[in-house]
């Protein structure tokens, strides 16, 4: 498959970002025309960021499969589309073509259509990174239902909101999933997400560890009895077919799930031209792909990241993606390195704390690992600090490679601001230049973009985006409003996106991080107030609150103070039990790294928590916390100060 919209120079990307400002509807409506569409648009955008209402290819009919699979089958019909690597290094590794992809799809597709799935329903998806998780997602996608895929690390209770909050009728499962040494449960967990639960109406589950699992008379099925019945429905005279649904270009592919400054995730819904039109484009851009190559996205399907570039992106670009079950320092930390040596993988995108964290492994586990089919690195999910931009230039891709540094969100869809590897330059922990398509601008408090430099002759802002581009989200699911306040009301006529940046005179951005209450842990995304409202359940706290400090592995940790006047035996074992309690409610990855007792937490006049000064303690600036005397009680500050862990 060729790709007519692939940038290939430093003055065609200019030229291209400026037709795509000039004119975004000659722009986007020729790419648009690479694409299988079973009806044409009739009209490239509409939009305001006032309600906020955003349409892209308004009357276009398509459906996105089609485009990630049917049409590459008459000429790489047998070349991989999706190679996998399981957990355990002695398993044997799957090999997906897209002929089997197709035929996996249409069987899945069937299954749900089998079970009562229609065009516009809810399937929530809770597997571990398998292909039948591509197949799920995509058989979602082929009858029109809206997947929701939650990540493995989520507990039961934040599983039972998302099903409420979506209204999901249906589930795929598995009975558990591998990942290093652990056997995750996920079935189990599922099932503790549905006492209660009135709405589901089935539970599809794979088998992937065999673990014993619950199986409830007519409400629960196995995957495998269900495609061995679909495969002979689909399937006639050696012919697979199932027919994809029509949708409407604006109808809804997937909701995700992302936190974000207040207490309960929000359902990010993302269209279906535009999405695909989107990440298929910043595919082939950012990451300069050419067929034949293989692409290891180390991301989780249960991420954005995994979706836009394990999944859609890479399959409608006809494109080989690995998947990998596993995690990058199981059963060593040479994990990477192997796959890439033994796929000979040819770009490789991962997250810095994955980076930050193979480092402090030293020079050893990269021995006699043979790198070389390495061609392009790239980087995603949270700033990158220069010694692991080093390091992986230097390491991994010896100085050979570019590196792609992408910036974006769960909300954009896909890259908006990255250098495009080999064509424009990388600069170590710049993400640089915006996609074409991408307006950003810098605003103060007020909204009033920034003109001062400072020192080093950048600007400094809050990183907006004038107007909007395919794959940017429409609405928060249920809940429209939210979707206009969280994103489109603070600042008149701009999408704020809650990161702060840095511009230099050539137009490049420097990503400083969240301007809000959004802590990014490990490259994941997990609001304080989350959090607070976590520990505020656990039985004897009496207050909470949570800051973020600078981790050297995760990027970021999370410091919780907390107010504790329950039964206590000593200081550890409360610890524990908080952190058993945040668990369960989010899930492990929301577990605090610190827990302070605190007798009070510094309040204004008015009751406001003062977070700037417990960020200050956190990080350990002491000397620079301001002016405390406005507290309702400055002495609580000292008490903090002392006993800082
Ligand atoms: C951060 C992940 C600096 C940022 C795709 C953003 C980054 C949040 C970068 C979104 C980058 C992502 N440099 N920061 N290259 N990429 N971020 O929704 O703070 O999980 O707002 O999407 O991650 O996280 P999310």
């Amino acid at each position: 498959m060729p790709y007519p919209f692939q940038i290939t120079s430093l003055d065609q990307y200019h030229q291209d970002h400026k037709k795509s400002v000039d004119d975004p509807e000659g722009f986007w409506g020729n790419i648009a025309d690479n694409f299988l569409w079973k009806q044409k648009w009739q009209k490239v955008l509409n939009w305001n960021f006032k309600e906020p209402k955003i349409e892209w290819f308004r009357g276009g009919k398509l459906n996105i499969t089609e485009n990630c699979i049917d049409r590459h089958l008459a000429e790489m019909g047998e070349k991989p589309a999706i190679i996998w690597e399981p957990n355990n290094p002695e398993e044997r590794t799957r090999i997906v073509t897209y002929n089997r992809l197709h035929k996996r799809v249409c069987q899945f597709a069937q299954v749900l259509r089998n079970n009562g799935v229609k065009k516009g329903d809810r399937v929530c998806i809770y597997m571990g990174m398998i292909p039948e998780l591509a197949y799920a997602v995509l058989g979602c996608a082929r009858v029109g239902a809206i997947h929701s895929v939650i990540f493995g690390g989520f507990s039961a209770q934040s599983i039972a909101d998302r099903l409420e909050d979506a209204q999901a009728e249906y589930i795929v499962t598995c009975d558990g999933a591998y990942r290093g040494g652990k056997d995750i449960p996920l079935k189990s967990v599922i099932d503790d997400a549905l006492v209660g639960n009135k709405k589901v109406k089935r539970v599809i589950v794979y088998t992937r560890t065999r673990t014993p699992v619950s199986m409830i008379k007519g409400r629960d099925v196995w995957w495998e009895d269900e495609m061995e019945h679909a495969e002979a429905q689909v399937e006639k005279q050696g012919v697979v077919s199932f027919p994809a649904e029509e949708m409407d270009a604006e109808d809804p592919l997937f909701i995700l799930y992302t936190s974000g400054s207040t207490g309960k995730p929000k359902g990010v819904v993302h269209s279906s031209a535009g999405y695909m039109v989107w990440t298929t484009y910043t595919f082939v851009n950012v990451f300069q792909y050419k067929p034949g190559e293989i692409h290891f996205c180390t991301a989780d399907i249960g991420w954005i990241t995994g979706h836009s570039y394990i999944v859609y992106g890479p399959l409608s670009a006809g494109a080989t993606s690995l998947m990998f079950e596993g995690i990058p320092t199981w059963p060593d930390a040479g994990r990477f390195w192997d796959i890439v040596a033994k796929h000979k993988v040819n770009i490789l995108y991962t997250a810095p704390t994955a980076i930050r964290s193979l480092m402090g492994f030293g020079d050893e586990p990269l021995k006699d690992k043979d790198l070389s089919s390495l061609r392009i690195l790239g980087t995603v999910g949270e700033p990158i600090n220069e010694e692991a931009w080093h390091w992986y230039d230097e390491k991994i891709g010896h100085k050979n490679c570019p590196i792609v540094d992408t910036w974006w969100q769960t909300e954009t869809g896909g890259t908006l601001i990255s250098n495009l590897a080999g064509v424009t330059p990388a600069i170590p922990s710049w993400a640089s230049l915006p996609m074409p398509g991408i307006q950003p601008v810098l605003v103060d408090e007020n909204g009033h973009e920034v003109t001062e430099k400072d020192e080093h002759g950048h600007l400094k802002g809050n990183l907006c985006i004038k107007a909007p581009w395919p794959g940017i989200l429409r609405t928060t699911y249920g809940d429209h409003e939210r979707c206009r306040k969280n994103y489109f009301a603070t600042y008149e006529n701009l999408y704020f996106t809650g990161d702060g940046a840095l511009k230099d005179d050539k137009g490049n951005y420097r990503i400083t991080g969240r301007v809000d209450d959004v802590l990014n842990v490990s490259g994941h995304r997990i609001g304080t107030a989350e959090v607070e409202n976590a520990i505020n359940m656990h039985a004897g706290v009496v207050e909470s609150a949570v800051v973020g400090y600078h981790h050297d592995i995760k990027g970021q940790g999370i410091y919780a103070y907390v107010i504790f006047q329950g039964r206590h035996i000593n200081d550890e074992m409360t610890r524990m039990d908080i952190l058993q309690t945040v668990s369960r409610i989010i899930g492990p990855i929301a577990k605090p790294d610190k827990i302070q007792f605190v007798t009070g937490l510094p309040k204004t006049r008015s009751g406001k928590i003062m977070r700037r000064i417990l960020r200050k303690i956190a990080e350990g600036e002491l000397d620079s916390l301001g002016d405390v005397s406005t507290l309702l009680d400055p002495a609580v500050v000292d008490e903090i100060k002392n006993n800082r862990l």
